[in-house]
């Protein structure tokens, strides 16, 4: 049921974003994220969700501030089960041999810059006086995971996210990553489709009820 893509995607996100505080609680990884409008992430597959569920509607976080993401086949039916907590939307667990992404290079008149350090790569694409995309990559032990992959409305459809991609995976492939994975927004899963991803299983998003 993807329990060890759904770690590895886990373990890369959070470490991403920043969020180092992570335990197990009945199966269901519990991220301790602190920020005011998301004070923590369950993640779980469908047959931990009825604890997530239990997890998110019995802790002490004001209401809409705890978060689940559960890899199910089904979202809608899990949606249903999970009442009274909140449906907010379904993205993709996906993922990739990393040697057999596409690659783009960036076109012109556009500037790439590689910035981070040891186990994130940030990547950012400048052009016309500012900055036009961006997009990150933690690099584990366990893999690599992208996230945050976005282009200004002003500064789409020209092949930016692509090479943004591109730069990311030569990045991890230049430390030795092999495989990774990301978690698409319904707008990003045709652009990685594009290039090689492979969709795992949808990912539901689910919070508690919002006051
Ligand atoms: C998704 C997103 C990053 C794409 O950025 P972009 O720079 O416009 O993407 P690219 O120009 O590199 O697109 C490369 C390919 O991806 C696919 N693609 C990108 N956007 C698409 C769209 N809106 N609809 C269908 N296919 C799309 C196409 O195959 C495209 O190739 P083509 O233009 O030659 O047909 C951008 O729309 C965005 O920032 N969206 C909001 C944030 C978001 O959802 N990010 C993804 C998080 S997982």
């Amino acid at each position: 049921m993807h329990d060890e893509d759904l770690a590895r995607w886990q373990r890369g996100w959070s470490a991403a974003r920043g969020w180092n505080a992570a335990q197990r609680v009945d199966d269901v990884t519990v991220v301790r994220v602190g920020e005011p409008q998301c004070r923590v992430e369950y993640v779980a597959t469908e047959r931990d969700a009825a604890a997530a569920a239990h997890l998110a509607l019995t802790d002490s976080n004001p209401p809409g501030t705890s978060w689940l993401v559960i890899a199910t086949a089904e979202p809608g039916r899990v949606a249903r089960e999970l009442l009274p907590l909140e449906y907010v939307r379904t993205e993709w667990l996906m993922k990739i041999s990393l040697p057999e992404q596409a690659l783009h290079p960036v076109p012109a008149p556009y500037a790439v810059e590689v910035t981070g350090g040891r186990s994130v790569i940030d990547v950012q694409i400048y052009g016309y006086g500012e900055l036009a995309a961006s997009g990150r990559m933690a690099v584990l032990h366990t893999g690599a995971v992208a996230d945050m992959i976005q282009t200004d409305p002003a500064h789409r459809r020209r092949g930016l996210a692509r090479a943004v991609m591109s730069t990311l995976v030569t990045t991890a492939v230049a430390r030795n990553t092999t495989t990774a994975h990301l978690s698409a927004s319904p707008q990003g899963r045709p652009l990685y489709t594009s290039l090689g991803w492979t969709t795992l299983t949808p990912l539901l998003v689910a919070r508690t009820a919002a006051p």
